[in-house]
């Protein structure tokens, strides 16, 4: 590879649409491993880069900006949410970032109510019920979950995967929509939805969904008062971060059974161990982070990510920067 190339080191491999793409711009090392890059491996792979695609995964600080050197012009994270990277220290040091916005909204708006209905209905303990061998008749009593015409949903962050939520939710099934947010958001027609705090959206809401971002104001805010003032028969789905929700209130309020039952797409940490008492909860259905996992929502997210490598690298305005 010409020495003339900028220098990019790539944390793991992505969808080869972008990564060739990359490949013919940019002097590329990508990580092959399925696992993520050790912070050692992590630290010597980036010195002397000019940019670098990293996962949310990847932990991006001052040490990372430091190892690198001043050779650094851009970070392009393969996911929407940033708070795996420094943005302060990347300011400061006039280090781009960019990130791949509106390409998973639909996707992760999919599995949030994929969660609801699964947890709303008990998908999974019945299913396995059957595999188990444990189908014994048609019981009037058994498996009864709860209906979702005409509920509440409550939406925590209406940004644009809390509205693509609320618009599944309220065309689907005709839900009153409760959304807390930090400022009123014009939703346009057909969507009609209510902005209120946090209290009455947990108190009145048969669903709530989270889908704000995390920061130092929305790690740990539904915490055990929060969960307490859910409906008994409230289901709560997390696609956002893991850290927005207490984990251990939310241990506590599931063996209680209030809310009823929960659908995570996100925890914290990921993966979640095995043996954490979350995923022995039969009211508790743990995703692997999967909310934008399609082929189309993948491909675009390569495409923006490596648009942002290669307009940071030329030093020009990026396709999606994070601001
Ligand atoms: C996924 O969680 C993302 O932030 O893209």
């Amino acid at each position: 590879m010409s020495a003339t190339l900028p220098r990019v080191f790539v944390t793991r491999r992505i969808p080869s649409s972008g990564l060739d793409r990359l490949q013919s711009f940019a002097d590329c090392v990508v990580w092959p491993e399925r696992l993520p890059p050790g912070r050692d491996e992590l630290l010597a792979a980036v010195r002397g880069c000019h940019g670098l695609l990293s996962l949310l995964s990847d932990r991006i600080d001052a040490e990372v900006f430091e190892a690198a050197g001043p050779s650094l012009k851009v970070v392009s994270n393969f996911a929407v949410g940033v708070n795996n990277i420094d943005l302060v220290e990347a300011a400061r040091r006039g280090i781009a970032v960019g990130n791949t916005p509106d390409v998973l909204t639909d996707a992760t708006a999919d599995i949030a109510v994929a969660l609801l209905l699964a947890a709303a209905r008990q998908i999974h303990p019945a299913a396995d019920s059957v595999r188990a061998g444990e189908w014994l008749t048609w019981e009037p009593t058994g498996w009864l979950g709860c209906d979702l015409v005409g509920r509440t949903v409550g939406i925590i962050g209406m940004g644009r995967i809390g509205q693509a939520v609320a618009r599944r939710l309220a065309g689907g099934w005709g839900m009153k929509v409760l959304y807390v947010s930090r400022t009123d958001k014009e939703l346009g027609s057909p969507l009609a939805a209510e902005r209120v705090s946090l209290e009455r959206l947990l108190t009145e809401s048969d669903f709530v969904s989270v889908h704000t971002d995390l920061s130092e104001q929305t790690r740990g805010m539904i915490g055990a008062a929060q969960l307490g003032l859910m409906k008994p028969t409230a289901v709560l789905v997390n696609t956002s971060r893991g850290a927005v929700i207490d984990q251990d209130a939310l241990v506590a309020a599931l063996r209680r059974g209030r809310p009823m039952a929960a659908g995570l797409d996100v925890t914290e940490p990921e993966p979640l161990p095995p043996e954490h008492p979350l995923v022995g909860l039969g009211n508790c259905l743990i995703l692997p982070h999967i909310g934008s996992a399609t082929v189309a929502a993948r491909d675009a997210m390569a495409e923006i990510c490596v648009d942002n490598l290669i307009f940071g690298l030329r030093g020009e305005p990026l396709r999606a920067a994070v601001k």
